[in-house]
């Protein structure tokens, strides 16, 4: 640990200096908070969600507000923050607590993984900046820059375990929240995945990669099942948006579908939105489709 005490004055000095500003960043954060911010930023923008996350908070102040809200109030409330199932799997989590732990957010990392919609990463980010324990932080940016760090340009040349183990020796211990925070700022700004300015990264001086980062062309995009060019994925939050915006939150299907492929719609559009889209958002617990009179609506509970 000697080793590192210098970096560590050095970053979290930085940090109290040039820390990006967010509504979910202040002294002694509480834990919904966290929970609700980290559980946000899994799949959204920084941008966005500060934009978003006051707005979520003021509908639902607490733990106990969010455990009673339907499915519906969920996906609306969800708006503009990516994936909608992740709205209920977020409310879902909030029930599991306020039954199992009497609304206490836990502090062990066994029973976070447990809970819904919550990975190693939440578990670990929701003990360091909400119950300041002594834990590594370990997300795509942080294995990114550690991997750099290290010498390897491209975090997948760095196995996992050597990631942890490295994660788990340099971190400051007291100090975790403040350190993985700083590195999620170096991460946005200066040791980005495709673009790097090492001449303003605090970590210059320790980084065995530094003003020599080799970028690696990623050519291995996975293709996403897609229609018209367009994944799956877009299509399905575009339904729920239409939804969102339709009279008590309901529309006929070929309404729907006129409205989201337009005049060039075909048989095979109606087939494919029916046999796949439909079907994904109703097993997500997103939609509810009356096969009768062929109208589909945002779920209630
Ligand atoms: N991404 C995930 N968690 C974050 C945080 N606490 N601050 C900034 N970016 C983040």
């Amino acid at each position: 640990m000697e080793e590192y005490h210098k970096i560590h004055r050095e970053i979290l000095q930085w940090f109290s200096l040039n820390a990006r500003e967010f509504p979910w960043r202040y002294d002694s954060p509480d834990s919904y908070h966290v929970l609700i911010s980290e559980y946000m930023l899994q799949q959204t923008q920084t941008s966005r969600i500060a934009e978003r996350f006051p707005i979520f908070l003021a509908q639902y102040p607490d733990i106990n507000a969010l455990s009673k809200a339907n499915n519906q109030d969920m996906i609306i409330a969800w708006q503009g923050l990516g994936y909608n199932n992740r709205a209920l799997r977020l409310r879902d989590c909030a029930r599991t607590i306020v039954e199992e732990y009497g609304g206490n957010i836990p502090n062990e990392y066994a029973d976070l993984v447990r809970l819904p919609g919550i990975g190693p990463y939440t578990a670990s980010a929701i003990l360091s900046f909400a119950h300041r324990k002594d834990i590594a932080v370990i997300d795509v940016n942080i294995r990114r820059i550690y991997s750099r760090m290290n010498g390897c340009s491209h975090p997948d040349d760095m196995s996992t375990k050597t990631v942890t183990d490295f994660a788990e020796k340099i971190f400051p211990r007291g100090n975790s929240s403040e350190w993985h925070q700083a590195m999620m700022d170096i991460g946005a700004q200066f040791c980005k995945a495709n673009a790097v300015y090492c001449a303003l990264c605090p970590l210059q001086d320790v980084c065995a990669s530094a003003f020599q980062v080799m970028m690696k062309k990623n050519n291995t995009k996975k293709r996403e099942p897609s229609h018209r060019d367009i994944p799956n994925r877009i299509w399905r939050g575009k339904t729920i948006e239409f939804l969102r915006h339709s009279n008590n939150y309901a529309s006929d299907v070929a309404i729907v579908l006129h409205e989201l492929i337009g005049n060039t719609i075909d048989d095979s559009d109606l087939v494919w939105f029916t046999k796949i889209i439909v079907p994904a958002l109703q097993k997500d617990r997103l939609i509810n489709h009356d096969v009768q009179t062929d109208v589909i609506s945002l779920a209630h509970e």
